[in-house]
């Protein structure tokens, strides 16, 4: 089956079985290798991406699901890496080994849409699903703040 949408701004089709999960056209099909693959069940936030502008785990999204959605991954927030979130992860140092912090900040950029000026308690809430192994989360936390400031 072929699956139209837009990534980044460009028109896309994949032909894959419509229930295959979305993380894979995005990075075997297209090329996108940003979004990552941690557990595949929805539990820790490495695929995550935006659809319609919400944050989305791509590896439990099949494609089904977005015949004619507007995609965002990593590589489109802001190509040239200026988008506030990116900027504060930056000034703040909060990469360790790096893998999770694409999903990290894509759950991140989508939750400033809602919470323009997150608490502590908002950002628990709506950080809790995403897992860092090198528990960078302090960092997380302050680059979360000072990309709200
Ligand atoms: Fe999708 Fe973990 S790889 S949530």
């Amino acid at each position: 089956m072929t699956t139209r949408f837009t990534i980044n701004g460009r028109a896309v089709s994949v032909d894959a079985d419509e229930d295959s999960a979305l993380l894979w056209a995005i990075r075997d099909d297209i090329g996108l290798t940003g979004t990552k693959f941690g557990c595949g069940i929805g539990m820790c936030g490495a695929c995550t991406v935006h659809v319609g502008g919400r944050a989305t785990r791509s590896c439990i999204t099949p494609l089904a699901a977005v015949e004619g959605a507007d995609i965002t991954t990593i590589e489109g927030l802001d190509p040239a890496g200026a988008h506030p979130v990116q900027k504060a992860w930056r000034a703040l140092q909060v990469p360790q080994c790096g893998y999770c912090q694409p999903g990290q900040i894509m759950q991140v950029a989508a939750m400033l849409k809602d919470f323009p000026a997150p608490t502590d308690a908002d950002i628990d809430a709506v950080m809790a699903g995403s897992l860092c192994r090198c528990m960078t989360y302090v960092r997380i936390r302050a680059a979360i703040k000072e990309a709200a400031a």
